[in-house]
């Protein structure tokens, strides 16, 4: 990829949280007329454009008025062999696993089937404006291989590792400790910190580890600088339950992870619906962060997640699509989702567009240990963007004509915004993404 060398301006109405709205006031910036200052890759400035043009004269322009920018979106927890279960309806957490996930997850062993479903999965990622994704890889060394390829080709920003099990699921989803050690190292060899990719040790979750598996889980961590660690927290009751049962030791669930020295900064725990008020106050502690994922929790029954009471004790949450049991690919919808709940949760919380962006955007960075990196566009960070512009006779569209402010288009983003709207996506500057048809 060659940039100009003078730099580009990218002129488009633009939203960022440079501050968690959750923690101080007026923490969105928005510009009608704003415009990104890129060289190299990396954001220099980000403004208004008349001030930004002034104070470099010699930049490209690219003039993309007409739609939004706003921050790459960030998927912080998502299942890369479930694309083909999205849709299965009406069970909860262990028969949805055992019949609907499970059966699919099994199927890549086949490397052709895992590579197919890898490049339609990075796809639709990136056609969402997902422009950094934390993955649950598959169970099998080469099937994540091939979602890492596919990452690296893809350009985006991929955070995944191998599911590691010993117990509960399918034979064929077990490991031995000897194989998952070394189909784990191997991967770290290859693909950690390669390009934009980074490895993330992911056990399934307690109920499919044994405390062996999770003791190989913390070697593998001491053994290796920067990796990312990702499993399911208190989703379902059932499985809460069973937790208690399998490890009588732990005071409770996150005690488990606690116990193996699995948790801290770059840690993050999907779902955390049934939490204790003691759980929150270690998770916050050690600076581990929470995956929210609405549209799961709802398809699956979970439960109403306890925002308050996470923002209350200070625990990092992002937004995650739950790829197959959530309902599709959009980080946009997920946030329309989390406001929708709140709505209606037992002392739910009213989340303004601002909370919205922050959740999909600067809170995944932070989740993930990247908030020097990406996450908004402050300058030193990395240019990643997605580029918003509603079809010509959308409802969208015409929601955006009549808005008073920019409030008021942030928030319509979040309602009906969707993959239609997504016309280009960048990742530190380059393009990775360009929908095909202009209108419509
Ligand atoms: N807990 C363990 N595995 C899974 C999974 O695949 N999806 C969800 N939502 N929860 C899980
Ligand atoms: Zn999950």
């Amino acid at each position: 990829m060659t940039f100009p060398v003078r730099g580009e301006i990218v002129r488009a109405p633009l939203f960022h949280t440079p501050r968690n709205p959750f923690l101080e006031a007026a923490a969105l910036e928005a510009f009608s007329d704003g415009a990104l200052f890129i060289q190299q890759g990396k954001i220099l400035d980000c403004g208004d454009y008349t001030a930004l043009q002034a104070a470099h004269p010699d930049a490209t322009v690219t003039d993309l008025r007409g739609g939004f920018l706003l921050p790459g979106l960030i998927d912080t927890h998502i299942h890369f062999p479930q694309l083909r279960v999205l849709g299965g309806l009406g069970k909860e957490l262990l028969t949805w696993l055992e019949e609907f996930a499970l059966p699919e997850e099994a199927r890549m062993a086949e490397l052709s089937y895992a590579c197919e479903t890898a490049h339609r999965f990075v796809r639709a990622l990136v056609s969402h404006g997902t422009t950094t994704a934390l993955v649950f890889g598959a169970h099998f060394g080469g099937a994540t291989a091939a979602l890492f390829q596919a990452g690296l080709q893809s350009g985006l920003r991929i955070v995944s590792g191998m599911v590691l099990s010993d117990r509960l699921l399918r034979p064929e989803l077990r490991q031995t400790h000897e194989h998952a050690y070394r189909d784990c190292t191997d991967l770290i060899a290859r693909f950690h910190r390669q390009a934009r990719l980074l490895y993330a040790v992911t056990p399934r979750f307690a109920l499919s580890s044994s405390e062996a598996m999770l003791e190989v889980c913390t070697t593998l961590m001491r053994e290796h600088e920067g990796l990312r660690f990702q499993t399911h927290l208190n989703e379902n009751r059932r499985e809460v339950e069973e937790v208690a049962r399998l490890f009588p030791w732990a005071q409770d669930y996150l005690g488990v992870y606690d116990r193996f020295g699995l948790t801290g900064r770059g840690a993050v725990m999907a779902h955390n619906v049934h939490c204790s008020d003691a759980e929150l106050e270690r998770l916050a502690g050690s600076g581990t962060a929470v995956s929210h994922c609405p549209c799961s929790n709802a398809a699956l029954g979970s439960g109403f997640f306890p925002l308050r009471r996470h923002i209350q004790a200070g625990v990092q949450c992002s937004l995650g699509t739950d790829v197959g049991a959530g309902t599709g690919f959009g980080i946009l919808k997920e946030g329309l989702q989390a406001y929708l709940l709140q709505r209606l949760a037992p002392e739910g919380f009213t989340l303004d567009p601002e909370h919205l962006l922050y959740l999909a955007t600067r809170g995944g960075a932070e989740a993930l240990n990247l908030g020097d990196e990406i996450g908004d566009f402050t300058p030193g960070k990395a240019a990643d963007f997605v580029y918003l512009r509603p079809p010509k006779n959308s409802t969208l569209a015409a929601v955006i004509e009549r808005a008073d402010d920019l409030q008021r288009v942030l928030a319509a983003l979040f309602t009906l915004g969707d993959a239609t709207c997504v016309r280009e996506v960048r990742v530190a500057g380059s393009k990775v993404y360009c929908a095909g048809s202009d209108d419509d």
